[in-house]
């Protein structure tokens, strides 16, 4: 089955075709536009900005998919899309959109939840069936989610963050420290030049909460240490920062395997393309005896071939959505 993926949640435009013509996903072609450049001045994303881009750029890029591929729209036997969650106006587009052609192919078309497409991520970077029962650590601007897997639409959220996403906590740490947007890639880049044990910032609710996480008060010790301590290096304060981080994303994330008595943990989101994140986690897994996924850093952030890839597996089982099915900003069920 060759299915297309419309991937517009955020500020990413994304289109994809995946197959699962030799048994097991493929990526056949994958166009991803970043908005960055456009968002920059701003210091964040702003969602007229990013609807317009989306309605620009969709069909050219859907156009030029096909030509990558080297196939036809009549080959394309199903259409996935985002539904949510995501900013209601991006989502409105690629939605439309998916609707509109699906209509006028006379192919079925499915709304997916963009989180169930990270959770197939790693698995579609490997080449392999989704694993379960398997627990995923979705890390990116938007969410801090460790969930338990037991099936495709049977997922349960064990932890999430009680106020700032983890790359939430890196953009506006960055942006604090006159670092440019988005936040992650530069504090990992300066990070690499600095002592992680520099500055002993809060590793919060490490032994409390649960699964849930918290990243607000860390924003804050680094704003309160760099008032004190201007000339304070910035490498450091980066370090130091980003070891907080990643020290109570490991420490919950190998305690909800432990607990879970599951074998798998599956790591996807932008926060995924975190060198000390990987490293902890694999580090982890070694020791500890369990398999450790992440996908490269093109499928962990925002992408289509993740949306066509959990879009194939329903339509293969005839799932199907209904031509008034609506976008869905704060989708919660899986
Ligand atoms: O998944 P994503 O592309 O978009 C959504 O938010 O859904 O994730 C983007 C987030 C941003 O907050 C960005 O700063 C963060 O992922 N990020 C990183 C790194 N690369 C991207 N955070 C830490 N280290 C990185 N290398
Ligand atoms: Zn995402």
């Amino acid at each position: 089955m060759l299915v297309l993926g419309i991937e517009t949640s955020c500020d990413e435009t994304s289109a994809a075709l995946v197959d699962d013509a030799g048994g097991a996903l493929r990526v056949r072609a994958q166009r991803i536009g970043s908005q960055i450049e456009a968002h920059r001045p701003y210091g964040g994303v702003v969602p007229e900005l990013a609807t317009r881009q989306h309605l620009a750029r969709l069909d050219p890029m859907v156009g030029a998919l096909l030509e990558e591929a080297g196939t036809g729209l009549e080959a394309v036997e199903g259409i996935a899309v985002t539904r949510g969650p995501g900013l209601a106006s991006s989502l409105l587009i690629g939605l439309g959109y998916a609707k509109g052609l699906a209509l006028a192919l006379g192919r079925p078309w499915i709304g997916v939840n963009h989180l169930q497409g990270h959770l197939i991520s790693p698995f579609l970077a490997a080449g392999e069936a989704p694993v379960f029962p398997h627990l995923a650590l979705i890390v990116s601007g938007g969410h801090t989610l460790l969930l338990r897997a037991d099936g495709l639409d049977e997922v349960e959220v064990l932890g999430t963050t009680r106020d700032d996403a983890a790359g939430e906590a890196f953009d506006k740490v960055a942006k604090l420290l006159g670092l440019d947007y988005p936040g992650g890639p530069e504090i990992e880049k300066r990070a690499r030049g600095g002592n992680p044990a520099a500055v002993d910032f809060p590793r919060s609710m490490m032994d409390s909460g649960g699964l849930d996480f918290s990243f607000s008060g860390l924003k804050t010790a680094v704003r309160v240490f760099r008032e004190k301590h201007p000339a304070f290096p910035v490498e450091d304060v980066c370090a130091s920062f980003q070891q907080a981080v990643v020290d109570v994303l490991a420490a919950k994330a190998r305690r909800a395997v432990r607990e879970a008595g599951v074998r798998t943990l599956a790591l996807s989101g932008g926060v995924a393309c975190n060198g000390a994140l990987r490293a902890a986690l694999e580090t982890a897994a070694g020791k500890e005896g369990w398999r450790f996924l992440c996908a490269d850093r093109v499928l962990s952030t925002d992408n289509a071939a993740m949306i066509a890839a959990a879009g194939l597996l329903r339509l293969r089982a005839g799932r199907r959505s209904a031509w008034d099915e609506d976008v869905a900003p704060n989708f919660r069920e899986f």
